[in-house]
């Protein structure tokens, strides 16, 4: 049950005022892909990019978050819609404080991932970018690199509901961003995305 008679303060600052004093203009990429595709490495290496560009940048690892703010949750499928959920209200405020946002995580479910678009999008200060990019590899390369050895381990019955294996997970309608890691480099995937943020206005 929520909290009633919550009543939302404005403050004094605008997201413009923000943004000319800080020189910052906050966005979200989120990176979805099955395990192994290469969303944590790809949002790794434009990190880097991104801070050696002086833009002020954060990673929020779904990996990682769940040793946190998600550790009270698993796979299930309820489960993951609330790990995304909370996923998407955090990039959402680190997007309005004026930082780019590198979000990965599976985020199996194109419902759950457009929900985090749409706490983008209606924002009370107007709508903050939010480019979803597919990290795209076929299931038999996820599989081949294996890099955490979880499929061999969803292949022998040791872990359930393995996304690919007996979990869905549904390929985003229509990305702003498409990296097929299964063709391009790291280096290729990072510059798409670079520029992919120039052309909209998000980094100069
Ligand atoms: S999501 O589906 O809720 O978006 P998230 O990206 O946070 O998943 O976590 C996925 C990571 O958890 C994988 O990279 C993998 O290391 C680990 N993991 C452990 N169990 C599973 C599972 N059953 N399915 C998918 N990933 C799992």
């Amino acid at each position: 049950m929520g909290a009633t008679n919550i009543h939302w303060h404005g403050g004094i600052v605008t997201r413009e005022d923000r943004a000319r004093a800080l020189n910052m203009r906050g966005a979200t990429i989120w990176f979805t892909g099955l395990s192994g595709s290469g969303k944590s490495t790809i949002a790794a290496a434009l990190e880097k990019e991104l801070l050696i560009a002086r833009v002020p940048c954060y990673r929020l690892d779904g990996d990682n978050l769940r040793t946190g703010l998600n550790a009270d949750l698993g796979f299930s499928d309820r489960d993951r819609t609330e790990n995304v959920r909370r996923l998407g209200e955090v990039s959402h405020l680190f997007a309005d404080a004026g930082i780019v946002v590198l979000v990965s995580a599976i985020s199996p479910l194109q419902a759950d991932r457009d929900a985090a678009r749409r706490a983008h999008q209606n924002d009370r200060n107007g709508p903050l970018p939010f480019l979803e990019a597919y990290v795209k590899a076929p299931l038999d390369v996820c599989e081949s690199r294996d890099p955490k050895g979880l499929y061999k381990k969803a292949r022998r019955g040791e872990i359930m509901s393995f996304t690919g294996i007996d979990s869905p997970y549904e390929a985003p309608n229509s990305p702003e961003i498409l990296l097929d890691t299964a063709r391009c480099d790291v280096a290729e995937c990072v510059a798409t995305c670079i520029e992919n943020l120039r052309s909209r206005g998000v980094i100069a």
